[in-house]
């Protein structure tokens, strides 16, 4: 039985990085798990590159996906890292116009599901006294773009949840750490138009997106960095300033 890095939504941009990071800083010593939902092609080819790597398909917004996942990876191992990554921007709606499946949509995946995959995952690895969970938030949870409101509020309450399970978790050898990036190119950000996506550079000290791997990086940090516990880390190119 091996030690294993859960990555939610690896299936996408930043959780395909952030697999393909674990593998690699780990030299291979962590044993990846490549969740996906819909995406079952860019999950497999994801997995392709990473020898011993395995894939679960779930909808994390429904509690049977959710168990799906924790006895498929205990079928494997025991979890040392979880990496709470699957998430959904969509729909944009401004403030007067959010609808409330909308909400029911995003808090589902973005808030309800890390939220029980914590709760759930923390308990094995409070067994072992050992374990990490990185949880992926956003620059907007602290910044008003218009459109973002339940988004928004999904990753704030998101941050507000890392704070908690990091005091109750750490005396039990548990860290609990989140990573905010701010736009990055993948697919959520490819239909932006041109001309909103000059107006976000703007607004970023470094000018420019960032990339799937920069924020891979972070995540890393906050898997090996055993002295980190409670913090939002922002891989924003300063869209804070
Ligand atoms: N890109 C950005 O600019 C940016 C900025 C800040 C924060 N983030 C956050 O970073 C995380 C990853 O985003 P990304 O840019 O890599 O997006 P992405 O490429 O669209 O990937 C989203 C991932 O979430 C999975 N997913 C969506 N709904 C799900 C559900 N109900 N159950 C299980 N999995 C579900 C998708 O699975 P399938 O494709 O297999 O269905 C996919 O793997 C998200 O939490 C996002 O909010 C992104």
């Amino acid at each position: 039985m091996s030690d294993i890095a859960v990555v939610t939504g690896g299936s996408g941009g930043i959780g395909a990085a952030v697999a393909r990071m674990i593998h690699e800083k780990s030299d291979g010593q962590l044993k990846v798990c490549i969740h996906y939902n819909g995406n079952e092609a860019a999950a497999k080819s994801v997995a392709a590159d990473i020898p011993g790597a395995f894939i679960v398909k779930a909808d994390l917004a429904a509690a049977e996906g959710r168990k799906a996942l924790l006895d498929a990876v205990l079928a494997q191992g025991s979890p040392y890292a979880l990496v709470n990554n699957a998430g959904v921007d969509k729909p944009h709606e401004p403030a007067l116009m959010v609808e409330e499946a909308s909400f029911d949509k995003i808090m589902g995946t973005n808030l309800r599901a890390p939220l029980f995959l914590m709760r759930d995952f923390a308990r094995e690895m409070v067994r072992g006294e050992a374990g990490v969970i990185v949880n992926v938030s956003s620059v907007l949870a602290r910044k008003a773009v218009v459109g973002s409101a339940v988004y928004r509020a999904s990753k704030a309450a998101l941050e507000a949840l890392t704070a908690q399970f990091a005091q109750e978790l750490g005396p039990k050898g548990v860290r609990v750490v989140a990573v905010a990036p701010g736009f990055i190119e993948t697919a959520m950000t490819a239909s932006i138009p041109e001309e909103q996506r000059a107006g976000i550079r703007k607004d970023v000290a470094l000018g420019a997106f960032g990339s799937p791997e920069a924020v891979a990086e972070s995540v890393w940090h906050a898997i090996e960095n055993q002295y980190l516990n409670g913090a939002v880390i922002a891989v924003d190119g300063g869209m804070q300033l």
